[in-house]
């Protein structure tokens, strides 16, 4: 087993960080107020080939390995874990599947547009009755001619209100169940495309989530990725590789809330000490530490598993369910080490703590990563 990173993947880790710092910092805490997307921010990791890091050079993208994409995602997300589900969305779920599953000619129009011309991409699967139950979709797409009509409606859908390129699953047939779901790429600029609510949510304030409301909308048959009716495998597959991207943001939110507590216990005084002084409390610390390294070798193993291209549904569940729930528990005793301090806006941590939640939630609530990894288990 290699425990050293590349070269490469160090350069990554440097420049994801420094780009972290000096442009994602200054404005993560105003952005979250605000719940404004940091677009000029975003544009410049596209620029920087952050965007299309894991993706062939062929197509825009920068050729790097899947771990550097992840580590990128860690270093994102330890700063501002809004720009880092935006960024994971965008790499593992849009551009993941039209790298995977797309023909060559979406991949040279779709993907290389998302890789190298500042184009931002979504996933929509979840609908109001599809949720934990992804077989549910109801947004339905029938044949005309060269092109399938899609009417439906999705909720809770990443990057939705700034996307320009969206892959949707829609159903053939509503009675067919999974064998029904079908994937199809569909821009922003066709006609019956709209986005409904936008949601103010608790967490991750400054990425843009919302409803994708699609009505008469028609696509090119062209735009359909796979066959029809395998649309269900594609969605799930491809969550796989999402759930490695959650756990990294997790894993960087988790990180991120320890710099600022170590931080702030250095500076902060009682009793005329600096509060780490407090043997209590530094062991505490040593405690989230371990924690942060137990599920960092669970992200990093999910993701070499993927990398190396060996099964990864269940290492990418475990690493999104330990990874999740460590941030929780990190972020909510990093707010209680900053007392009163950690309660209000002044510090990150605050910040940190409302984000940690959805990571628990999204891409497959945790009690979903419990049902892939028993059931793989139990096959
Ligand atoms: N890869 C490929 N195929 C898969 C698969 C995988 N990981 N998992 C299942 N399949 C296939 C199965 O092989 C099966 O195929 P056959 O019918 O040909 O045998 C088919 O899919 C149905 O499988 P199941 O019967 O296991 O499916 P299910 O209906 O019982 O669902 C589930 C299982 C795990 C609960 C699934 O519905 C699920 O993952 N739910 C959560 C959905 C989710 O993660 N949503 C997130 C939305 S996106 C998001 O959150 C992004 C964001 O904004 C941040």
């Amino acid at each position: 087993m290699n425990f050293e990173f590349t070269k490469e993947q160090e350069l990554v880790i440097q420049t994801a960080r420094e780009f972290a710092e000096t442009e994602l910092k200054p404005i993560a805490a105003e952005c979250d107020l605000k719940g404004t997307f940091p677009m000029d921010q975003y544009m410049q990791m596209s620029d920087m080939g952050l965007i299309g890091l894991p993706f062939s050079t062929q197509y825009g993208g920068a050729g790097g390995d899947y771990l550097s994409y992840i580590l990128a995602v860690e270093e994102i997300s330890k700063v501002d874990a809004s720009v880092g589900i935006s960024y994971s969305v965008q790499t593992s779920l849009c551009m993941g599947a039209i790298n995977t599953y797309g023909t060559e000619a979406q991949k040279q129009k779709y993907l290389s547009a998302l890789c190298s011309q500042r184009k931002i991409g979504s996933f929509g699967l979840t609908e109001p009755n599809a949720g934990t139950d992804a077989s549910g979709v109801q947004t339905v797409a029938v044949k005309d001619g060269d092109h399938y009509v899609l009417n439906g409606q999705k909720c809770f859908i990443t990057n939705s209100p700034i996307a320009d390129i969206f892959v949707i699953f829609a159903t053939i047939d509503r009675n067919l169940g999974t064998k029904g779901i079908t994937a199809f790429i569909v821009e922003k600029e066709y006609e019956g495309v709209s986005i409904g609510k936008i949601e103010d949510k608790m967490g991750i304030r400054a990425s843009q989530v919302g409803e994708i409301i699609l009505k008469d909308c028609r696509v090119p048959a062209e735009n359909m990725m796979g066959k029809e009716g395998r649309g269900f495998g594609i969605a799930m597959a491809t969550l796989d590789g999402g759930r490695i991207g959650v756990a990294a943001q997790a894993l960087g939110i988790a990180e991120g809330a320890i710099d600022e507590t170590v931080k702030y216990m250095k500076e902060r005084k009682q009793f005329g000490k600096p509060i780490y002084k407090f043997q209590y409390l530094a062991f505490r610390m040593a405690d989230l530490k371990a924690r942060v390294e137990q599920a960092r070798y669970l992200v990093y193993k999910a993701a070499m598993d993927k990398q190396l291209g060996k099964p990864y549904a269940e290492s990418a569940a475990i690493a999104k369910m330990v990874a999740s729930d460590c941030a929780m528990y990190v972020t909510t005793h990093c707010v209680q080490m900053l007392g009163g301090y950690g309660f209000i806006k002044d510090y990150p941590v605050e910040r940190m703590m409302r984000d940690s939640k959805i990571t628990q939630i999204y891409e497959g609530t945790n009690e979903v990563q419990r049902m892939i990894i028993s059931g793989a288990m139990f096959r």
